[in-house]
């Protein structure tokens, strides 16, 4: 009888499943997917690391966070700099000084300060009622009209004047000439992609893929004393308070016969028209020199069950859901809920791993 069984080998469960090996615990980790790494898992095409389920860049503010995985791996230097192509404008994001730059022709803060202040003035929006007037409010109708309209409009799949306001409550902008999107002090990409971390971390686990907890629940449950759950929490409790939804994506792949196709890793399409939210191209996230290179264009899709979700979507009806799902979890004794979809949140890797530290701590009673 294993000390754990762990559903779900994505960085949560990974995580947990390596601390608990340290304790002396001995853990069975199963996944319904063919691979382990659940959402960071990268895949060796071409000789390049391609992420299968989207863009991921680790980076943390967390010097504690950044020293435990940098014991997994060796992190090179890419500094995420997307840019923003505009029907064959290009931009760089988030907003900065080259971007206002190319924009109006703008040389200093000062100018692009008032072309913005302008602009938000000329449109008289007080009180935003939805996410075109909130943008617009807090950038003015430039940007809003080339950068965050279409690309908005297509992520949710509606007109921003149906979404609420709360979606953007900030936008980064910044007054430097500085194309940095993260401000957090450590950022990178692991070298040999993220499939080499969550492989160090469940090296002293026992794995078995392609295994759905849901066809096999009880005989699952009866191998070990204690469950760590890190799959969807309605569908733990058979949605008896209802579905909690998400935004989905679809991802198209293509192997290329040219060596560099756009210069950058992150190029977002932020027109309406081009079905694609952006292609990634991931030879740039290692700075590889290979002769051919693999891009993904990504496409968001609406959600429904059975679809891989994605985004939570924490309006305030599943967030109630939530809640009552929540409830019962918090008074199970041997089950641990954990990660992006038993908790119903968007985490980002650093968050992820913060929370399963804080689950091990809680669970070892070291705090
Ligand atoms: P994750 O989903 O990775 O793992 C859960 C695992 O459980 C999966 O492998 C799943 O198959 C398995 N599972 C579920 N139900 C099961 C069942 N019934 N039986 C068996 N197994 C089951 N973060 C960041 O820091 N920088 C970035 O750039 C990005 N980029 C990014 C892009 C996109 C498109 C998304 C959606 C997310 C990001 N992230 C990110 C966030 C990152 O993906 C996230 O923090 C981690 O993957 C969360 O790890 P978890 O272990 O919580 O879930």
């Amino acid at each position: 009888m294993y000390d754990y069984l762990i559903v779900g080998a994505g960085l949560f469960g990974a995580v947990f499943a390596y601390e608990a090996g340290r304790r002396g615990k001995t853990c069975l980790v199963i996944d319904k997917r063919d691979h382990i790494g659940g959402n960071v898992y990268t895949e060796e095409i071409e000789g390049i690391q391609v992420h299968k389920y989207g863009a991921h860049i680790f980076h943390t503010n967390s010097q504690t966070i950044w020293d435990y995985v940098n014991r997994f791996a060796e992190f090179n230097r890419y500094t995420n700099s997307p840019i923003a192509n505009y029907k064959g404008e290009i931009y760089n994001l988030p907003f900065n000084m080259n971007t206002f730059n190319k924009l109006w022709g703008v040389a200093s803060p000062k100018e692009a300060r008032q072309k913005i202040e302008e602009q938000r003035l000329a449109a008289g929006i007080t009180e935003p009622q939805n996410l075109e007037e909130q943008a617009i409010s807090l950038v003015g109708t430039d940007i809003y009209e080339k950068l965050i309209k279409g690309y908005t409009e297509k992520q949710w799949g509606r007109s921003a004047r149906e979404l609420p306001s709360f979606i953007i409550k900030r936008l980064p902008v910044r007054f430097t000439y500085d194309n940095n999107y993260f401000n957090d002090r450590y950022q990178g990409i692991p070298v040999g992609g993220y499939r080499a971390i969550i492989e160090k971390m469940l090296a002293g686990a026992d794995i078995e893929l392609n295994v759905d907890f849901f066809a096999a629940r009880d005989e699952l449950m009866q191998r070990a004393k204690k469950v760590v759950y890190t799959g969807m929490i309605d569908q733990y409790y058979n949605y008896r308070y209802g579905v909690l939804e998400y935004r989905s994506l679809h991802f198209e792949t293509k192997v290329l016969d040219e060596s560099n196709f756009q210069g950058n890793a992150v190029v977002n399409y932020t027109d309406r028209e081009t079905p694609y939210t952006r292609i990634i191209e991931h030879k740039h996230f290692e700075f590889g020199t290979q002769d051919k290179t693999v891009i993904t264009e990504e496409y968001p899709k609406e959600w429904k069950p059975g679809d891989e979700p994605y985004y939570p979507i924490n309006n305030e009806k599943n967030n109630e859901i939530y809640q009552k799902y929540k409830a019962l979890a918090d008074a199970e004794r041997d089950v641990i809920f954990g990660g992006r979809l038993a908790t119903y949140k968007y985490y980002d890797m650093h968050q992820v791993i913060g929370a399963a530290l804080t689950a091990v701590e809680r669970e070892f009673e070291e705090k």
